[in-house]
């Protein structure tokens, strides 16, 4: 089906929302409360738009497309409520742009600036609320929080890992974890997904705070998860060459054998990259030493004594352990060397981590 945004034909498939189809065709619509993994959550109205032959304004990320809907994303009554959503929650908070880890990476940052919001038009004065630095790998700053929601429904339905929660009512309803625990000694299970859907810089990593570099800084490398067989896909953040921190991969996240979202190892477990001991070349024994040796020698060495052992004691007497952290292919290219070429089946595969 075709509908027209603010002038302009646009494919759209049904079941889509305003929000999916006009995203799929590039159209800024900004949504706070909305995220593919968490759905809608009608919390936010930051993504109202004008549909014609409707009244009021709607939510685009909760209103689905019809066969010829007229769409307009940029007049008045869309901007003016826009600010307004963008002014109530700079001033509810305590929003220093300056100093923000989520500087250049804001969802709400990116959404004033393209309204040309300059300072908030309300003053609203509350105590700053003391920054939750307990978690070893997350830092949460309550007075940050825009309360979009998309923490708490990520946690429950789709990690489901139940530890976030709205608690409290009214002017004091905060996001907490369990029954309002710092997030350290809460159950958390350091998945990170509440940092990945976070729009704002109400939770984010420590590593880039404490390598002192903002993500915004970073270059982001797709890989694979080295630590497990599921093959979870991986950007990897890096400045100057250097590991700073990861994020699940959610291009196309539906695609992915992860579906967007990381365990623990995979989030917080790869900073052996750039660890001062980590093994760069192989290393041979010499004269009881270990010492380092070229790629070469070192295959050299093992073939040597493989053959060895096959000639004297059979190829029996050999055996190999490969694992689930190297590929498939890498598995039977080791599978083949055991019964093609040792002539044995003294091979196991650890599935297990
Ligand atoms: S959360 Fe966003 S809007 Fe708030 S201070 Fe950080 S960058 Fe600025
Ligand atoms: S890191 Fe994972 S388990 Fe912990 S609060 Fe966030 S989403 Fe929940
Ligand atoms: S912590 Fe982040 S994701 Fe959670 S409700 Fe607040 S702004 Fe939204
Ligand atoms: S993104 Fe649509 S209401 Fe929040």
């Amino acid at each position: 089906m075709q509908l027209t945004v603010d002038g302009r034909k646009i494919d759209a498939v049904a079941g889509q929302t305003v929000l999916e189809a006009a995203r799929a065709a590039g159209i800024y619509i900004p949504a706070l409360c909305y995220h593919p993994k968490t759905g809608k959550a009608g919390r936010c109205r930051a993504c109202v738009v004008e549909i014609e032959g409707m009244r009021g304004l709607k939510e685009a990320c909760a209103q689905e497309v019809r066969d010829g809907m007229v769409v307009h994303t940029d007049t008045d009554r869309v901007q003016q409520t826009r600010r307004l959503v963008v002014d109530l929650l700079l001033a509810e908070g305590h929003h220093n742009c300056i100093s923000c880890q989520a500087n250049g990476t804001c969802e709400l940052q990116e959404m004033a600036y393209r309204i040309g919001v300059e300072r908030p038009a309300f003053l609203i004065e509350t105590e700053p609320a003391p920054l939750d630095v307990s978690s070893e790998g997350i830092v949460r700053e309550a007075d940050k929080c825009i309360q979009c929601g998309r923490c708490v429904l990520a946690c429950q339905n789709h990690v489901v890992n139940e530890v976030l929660a709205f608690g409290y009512r009214g002017s004091h309803a905060a996001v907490v974890c369990d029954d309002d625990r710092p997030m350290g000694e809460s159950s958390c299970v350091l998945c990170g997904e509440c940092v990945q859907v976070c729009p704002v810089g109400a939770l984010v990593l420590k590593q880039p705070r404490e390598a002192k570099v903002r993500p915004s800084e970073t270059v982001a490398t797709k890989v694979t998860c080295p630590f497990c067989g599921v093959g979870c896909q991986i950007d990897l953040h890096t400045k100057d060459n250097r590991y700073v921190f990861a994020m699940a991969h959610e291009g196309q996240w539906l695609k992915q054998p992860n579906r967007g979202s990381l365990c623990v190892k995979g989030r917080f477990g790869l900073d052996f990259i750039d660890a001062p001991d980590r093994l760069r070349t192989p290393l041979v024994r010499k004269d009881g030493e270990l010492v380092e040796a070229s790629w070469d020698e070192a295959l050299d060495l093992v073939a040597a004594g493989l053959k060895q052992a096959k000639d004297k004691y059979g190829p029996d007497s050999v055996g190999f352990f490969t694992s689930a952290k190297v590929t498939n292919e890498e598995n039977y290219a080791l599978g083949r060397l055991a019964r093609a070429v040792i002539g044995t089946n003294n091979i196991d595969h650890c599935a297990r981590l």
